[in-house]
């Protein structure tokens, strides 16, 4: 790495201990938007009944919209010398989100769902904290895709709202 970067920047050689921190986070980070994909595939499909569209037509818009938060995590691991992962090295982490038992039920998918999105917002405050400090890129871009997933979050709670309201959750 070259001498005459500014030694306050990520990719300067003196910040290699943040910044194989930062990758770790931002592998972390990727392999939660892959697992939320095929999740929201399997959710957008499976659910039965009159009341299920309205969630499968959600689930589908935003299988889009991770799958492109999942390409930002890795163009910016690549941007910090790190290496995108490899599919062998996946490790499913989401056993909130199989599908249940019976496919009416909307429920126990919309709870998933939520879970899905907290842990997401959860990890990305602490990637936020951690790269305020270091590097203010990845701290812009991971803002934006929090955003994201808070709105994904409150339609979420919004729908489950509906359900607990007519008694159905
Ligand atoms: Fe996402
Ligand atoms: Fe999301």
């Amino acid at each position: 790495m070259s001498g005459d970067r500014g030694s306050r920047d990520i990719l300067a050689e003196e910040n290699t201990v943040d910044r194989e921190k930062l990758v770790e986070m931002l592998i972390k980070a990727y392999w939660m938007e892959m697992e939320t994909v095929m999740s929201y595939v399997t959710n957008s499909v499976n659910p039965d009944g009159v009341r299920a569209s309205e969630i499968k037509e959600s689930l589908a818009a935003d299988i889009t919209e991770e799958l492109g938060h999942a390409q930002q995590f890795a163009a910016r691991i690549k941007e910090l010398y790190g290496v995108v992962p490899g599919s062998m090295d996946f490790k499913p982490q989401m056993d909130f989100l199989q599908p249940p038992a019976e496919q009416t039920d909307i429920p126990a998918i919309i709870r998933g769902v939520i879970q899905a999105e907290s842990g997401a917002i959860s990890h990305y405050n602490d990637l936020i904290d951690f790269a305020g400090d270091v590097d203010p890129v990845t701290e812009d871009m991971v803002i934006a895709i929090l955003r994201d997933e808070q709105g994904h979050m409150r339609e979420f709670e919004g729908f489950l709202r509906e359900y607990e309201v007519e008694g159905l959750a």
